[in-house]
């Protein structure tokens, strides 16, 4: 990988991706959309590569939002079940590669059980890697993630004092998941489809024209270089 452009010891510590332009990838091919999909899974184990390489150490990738529900039945169908498929067949690579597997999103009845099952056999079969944190969104909505984190926190008896940002922070899905650094999207879209909103506040957003299915780890390294090109002022003043 052509890692010049990069300053290693600057790398941000959460990247997260938007996977998106699948659909276009395969029409423009005469595929079918799902076929698009398929695609972006060596999109997705090229870009842990890179991760690993640039020594990022959290990797958080958008694979089902709580809207993606409105697609053709088929399709997510189609979904469910290549998800499942790819972590029955690759979760033994990333444990290989050091890699901890993570989900966050909702669990609800929508989601089938053998897919459930396969999470948790992910999860528990990484648990002990340190190389990488991959957290795949699933089911996932940055504002279902919130609503879900106050609603633990009243369960738990809390009142209006006790909601703060650091409780919400501790009753996200995965109260260890840094904030993220690098938010980057494929495909051209200008926008962030309700990923992740509470962890994106101060993220970098980088937007490229390339679809998913051709995004590679020289991607990522780009997406890092523009990074490090950016000056973070987290509302201060810099310098
Ligand atoms: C992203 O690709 C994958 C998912 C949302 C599951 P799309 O399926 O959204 O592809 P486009 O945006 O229609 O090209
Ligand atoms: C965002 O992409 C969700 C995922 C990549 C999983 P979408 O394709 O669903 O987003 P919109 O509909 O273009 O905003
Ligand atoms: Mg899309």
């Amino acid at each position: 990988m052509e890692l010049s452009a990069v300053d290693l010891s600057q790398v941000p510590g959460h990247v997260a991706c938007v996977m998106d332009g699948n659909g276009r990838w395969a029409e423009r091919r005469g595929l079918k959309r799902t076929d698009g999909h398929a695609a972006g899974e060596e999109a997705l184990f090229d870009a842990v590569h890179g991760a690993l390489e640039l020594g990022i150490e959290w990797l958080t990738v958008y694979a089902f939002s709580t809207e993606n529900w409105r697609r053709p039945v088929d399709e997510v169908r189609y979904l469910m079940r290549f998800n499942e498929s790819l972590l029955l067949r690759r979760v033994d690579e990333l444990d290989d590669l050091g890699v901890r597997v993570r989900f966050v999103g909702r669990r609800d009845w929508r989601v089938p059980k053998r897919l459930i099952d396969r999470m948790d056999s992910s999860i528990d079969k990484t648990a002990g890697n340190s190389e990488l944190t991959l957290t795949i969104a699933f089911n996932y909505g940055g504002r279902a993630e919130i609503v879900d984190s106050v609603r633990r926190l009243v369960a738990e008896g809390a009142g209006p004092d006790d909601i703060t940002e650091a409780a919400i922070s501790r009753h996200l899905y995965d109260p260890e998941m840094p904030e993220v650094d690098l938010m980057v999207r494929t495909s051209g879209e200008f926008r962030i489809s309700n990923f992740l909103l509470w962890e994106l506040a101060y993220s970098e957003l980088v937007f490229v024209d390339t679809l998913w299915p051709d995004f590679r780890r020289q991607h990522l390294a780009d997406a890092v270089a523009e990074f490090q090109r950016r000056t973070r002022r987290f509302g201060g003043l810099s310098g």
